[in-house]
């Protein structure tokens, strides 16, 4: 259980079990610097001592990062137990809590940083529980981030989305029950659509990583301080950058990403100047890398694709449109 959902929902999760159900709770501080192998190995733990065995269950409920690292958990524990997640946070309902990633950071070599997700499974939930409800303690900060994948799924598979978006900003940072409900259903069918043709990430599904190398780059860079949707969202311009570096799309498509990230009140630059060098280094980490090169996900005249072997000129070019030093 994440830590910060413990005071206001724990109580009310843990009321709606049966007496005869045997539970054991463990609280996680979601950082991404505390997702690691040792919230995994203290989990492991715990569940040993609980007692668990291969008919028990794992329920992860909080944000994306304890979505992965109780999934991890489950994945691993006895070679794989039964994982049910009840997502807190927008963005896991959107996203994480679905397709069956799981997983947690590794430290990059030589001190460069944190590898995003570099050690982790495919692991299906048994099911995905989302009660808009609990969106109400959500940070604003927070809900924008969940906003930052609702968009990346409006540019891969449903224009309409952005529109939704753009038109019920207010509420859904009200966390207003109703219009969350909406945002849900529909970023949630473009998500299953694409998992459904890919669950593995053989071809299609990478497009859900529109924004994610760029982003991953930034976040690996810890003083940023950026959360994941925030890293997503400027990594969203900086790909369409490099797609009209490329001559894939036109100007427009790079004012268009730019405008729908800020008209959230999403960040669409870094915070501050990083040398560029440092960010191209650690998307090398990236692991959609093959053979050393590196493959983006980048807009085009047929949506959203993988394109290999980008030269590091473009690349460079849409880091700094996004504020980076070169
Ligand atoms: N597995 C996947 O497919 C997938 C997809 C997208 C993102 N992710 C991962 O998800 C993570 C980001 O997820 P996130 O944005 O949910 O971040 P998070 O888990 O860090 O949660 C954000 C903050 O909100 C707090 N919180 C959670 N629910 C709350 C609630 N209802 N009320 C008050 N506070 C609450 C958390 O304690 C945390 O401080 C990243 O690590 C990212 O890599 C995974």
């Amino acid at each position: 259980m994440d830590h910060n959902v413990v005071s206001p929902h724990g109580s009310h999760l843990l009321s709606s079990f049966n007496a005869d159900w045997n539970l054991s709770v463990q609280e996680l501080v979601a950082t991404e610097s505390n997702k690691k192998q040792e919230a995994v190995s203290g989990l492991h733990q715990a569940c040993l001592e609980a007692g668990l065995d291969r008919g028990s269950l794992v329920i992860g409920f909080g944000g994306g990062i304890t979505g992965d690292v109780s999934g991890f958990t489950a994945a691993t524990f006895l070679r794989g137990i039964s994982l049910v997640l009840i997502p807190t946070t927008l963005l896991a309902m959107v996203d994480a809590a679905v397709g069956g990633k799981t997983g947690v950071n590794l430290p990059l070599p030589g001190g460069q940083g944190l590898g995003k997700n570099l050690a982790g499974a495919f692991w299906q939930p048994q099911a995905v529980l989302i009660d808009p409800l609990v969106l109400s303690t959500l940070s604003e900060r927070d809900l924008r981030c969940g906003l930052a994948e609702c968009i990346k799924h409006g540019f891969i598979g449903d224009p309409g989305l952005l529109e939704l978006i753009h038109e019920n900003r207010d509420s859904i940072l009200a966390a207003d029950p109703l219009a969350i409900t909406d945002l849900v259903e529909r970023a949630l069918r473009v998500k299953i659509g694409v998992i459904e043709e890919d669950e593995r990430e053989t071809g299609g599904r990478a497009a859900l990583n529109f924004g994610h190398t760029f982003g991953h780059g930034m976040e690996s860079v810890e003083r940023l301080e950026l959360r994941h949707g925030e890293a997503v969202a400027i990594g969203m311009i900086a790909a369409t950058q490099c797609a009209f570096e490329l001559g894939r799309v036109g100007p427009e498509m790079v004012d268009q990403a730019r405008e729908i990230v800020q008209s959230v009140g999403l960040p669409h630059q870094l915070p501050e100047p990083v040398d560029v060098h440092q960010l191209m280094s650690a998307m090398q980490f990236d692991k959609k890398t093959l053979d050393g090169h590196l493959r983006l996900v980048l807009p085009g005249d047929h949506g959203v694709e993988i394109v290999t072997e980008v030269p590091a000129q473009a690349v460079e070019s849409a880091w700094a449109a996004v504020g980076a030093s070169c």
